[in-house]
């Protein structure tokens, strides 16, 4: 009997690739869509007969009727935000119910954790992360601490003590921290209907669930949040997000053995953005980091900020195919580049009379290396098949494809799911 593979479909630079929508393209030929790391810090973009839909906490699979999606252990989940998500998806005819299993093993980010992400950050003054300010950080490390609530402690019988023991230790921090400027009584009576709003679906035993799917030869896409460059090991630390986003995450954070892996999908953009504070040699400070900006409507879809912007980073990508196995690569937002002249690679990171082709232990301080490729100056977004691709992009991809020793299988070139190439 064959068994089914887990396919992860992953950002690999500094999140905010496109993830949604390629997952939504893929969600016909898997039978579970699964998340296996952050919370709602992640924010999803899916356009389709016109519609944006956010998704935060939930799997982008949950467009296709048929499809389970499953929120894994090694996720964090605010119930109050959950269940604003869950019901503007129901109230648009999208009823998740019996389609949507939590992990009992995901840990719930209570609103105190929320006030400690601001009191943490305020603390660190300049050196703040830029977070996303949803708790993340606060309720990673209450998970590593030992003394965090979780999903399945919501069935149990003693959840309001524990929630009070819990919100009682966050409030003694913050006094300890003279961060005092907060109220949550709102917050809380709506975290409260939220816990009550989740006790609808199935919290369950996921990495049951999932690895029985995988023994009946049913295949799974693990849907991957942030990107590698934001992972906790192997980012930009400690301007990072709190959890394992690259491959290794996947095994843990839904409870499947490396071997049960398939396909490593990489998504990256054919340029560069970054949200929040952290080294990011490739940004651009000038017009034409405005541009892309602009074009690309590059805002952060969670916080609202302006997105870092620059162009491609190989060392970055190189790096982070390394440390996922990435056997495939796709690549968003072509269209954005339709208009520039020239498109330019960073090929190299240099710093005084150093010069490096991978990735260092600190990216700050380091000056990017370019390699200048001619741009196609064509209007991509009506392209339907790859043959219709103008020489010179087919170059660029060419050129991406020699330099990262991947084929690049999809090429996006517009936010509709129909703008999705399938390349050859
Ligand atoms: P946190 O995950 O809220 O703790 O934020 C840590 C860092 O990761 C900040 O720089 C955020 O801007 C960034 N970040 C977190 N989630 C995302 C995401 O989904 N896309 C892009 N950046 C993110
Ligand atoms: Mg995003």
């Amino acid at each position: 009997m064959s068994t089914g593979k887990v396919d992860a479909l992953l950002g690999i630079v500094f999140g905010d690739e496109g993830k949604g929508k390629v997952v939504d393209v893929f969600t016909p030929r898997y039978d579970i869509v699964a998340r296996f790391a952050g919370g709602p810090n992640a924010g999803h973009t899916i356009i389709f007969d016109g519609k944006k839909f956010v998704l935060r906490s939930i799997p982008s699979g949950i467009f296709d009727t048929g499809k389970l999606n499953i929120i894994g252990n090694g996720c964090v989940i605010a119930p109050d935000l959950f269940m604003a998500e869950a019901q503007e998806l129901g109230n648009a005819g999208y009823d998740l119910r019996s389609r949507l299993h939590i992990s009992r093993r995901a840990h719930l980010i209570l609103p105190t954790h929320r006030v400690l992400d601001r009191a943490y950050e305020a603390a660190k003054g300049k050196q703040k992360v830029g977070t996303t300010g949803k708790g993340i950080g606060p309720t990673y490390s209450d998970k590593a601490s030992r003394t965090g609530l979780r999903a399945g402690d919501i069935l149990q019988d003693d959840f309001h003590s524990k929630y009070e023991a819990l919100k009682a230790r966050h409030q003694q921090i913050l006094a300890d921290l003279h961060y005092t400027d907060y109220d949550i009584s709102q917050e809380e009576a709506l975290w409260m209907q939220g816990i009550q709003y989740m006790k609808q679906y199935p919290i369950t035993d996921t990495e049951f669930e999932i690895n029985q799917a995988l023994d009946d030869g049913k295949n799974v896409l693990a849907e991957g949040a942030q990107g590698t460059m934001l992972d906790i090991d192997h980012g930009t630390y400690p301007y990072v997000s709190s959890s394992n986003t690259c491959t290794g995450g996947v095994c843990t954070g839904l409870g499947v053995a490396p071997g049960k892996i398939g396909e490593v999908f990489g998504i990256f953009k054919a340029y560069s953005t970054r949200v929040g504070s952290g080294p990011f040699p490739v940004e651009l400070f000038d017009q034409t980091g405005d541009k892309i900006r602009e074009i690309g409507h590059e805002y952060g879809a969670v916080t609202g900020r302006n997105r870092r912007c620059g162009w491609i980073d190989l060392v970055a990508l190189r790096y982070a195919i390394m440390i996922n196995g990435v056997t495939q690569l796709i690549m968003m937002k072509s269209d954005v580049l339709d208009t520039f002249e020239t498109i330019r690679a960073c090929v190299a990171y240099e710093k005084g009379n150093q010069r490096t082709t991978t990735m260092p232990y600190d990216t700050s301080g380091w000056q990017p290396v370019y390699e200048d490729i001619p741009g196609w100056q064509t209007d991509l977004t009506q392209i339907t098949t790859p043959e219709q691709f103008p020489e010179a992009f087919q170059n660029y991809v060419n050129y991406l494809e020699n330099t990262l020793e991947r084929p690049i299988t999809i090429v996006s070139v517009g936010p509709d799911r129909a703008q999705t190439i399938e390349m050859n």
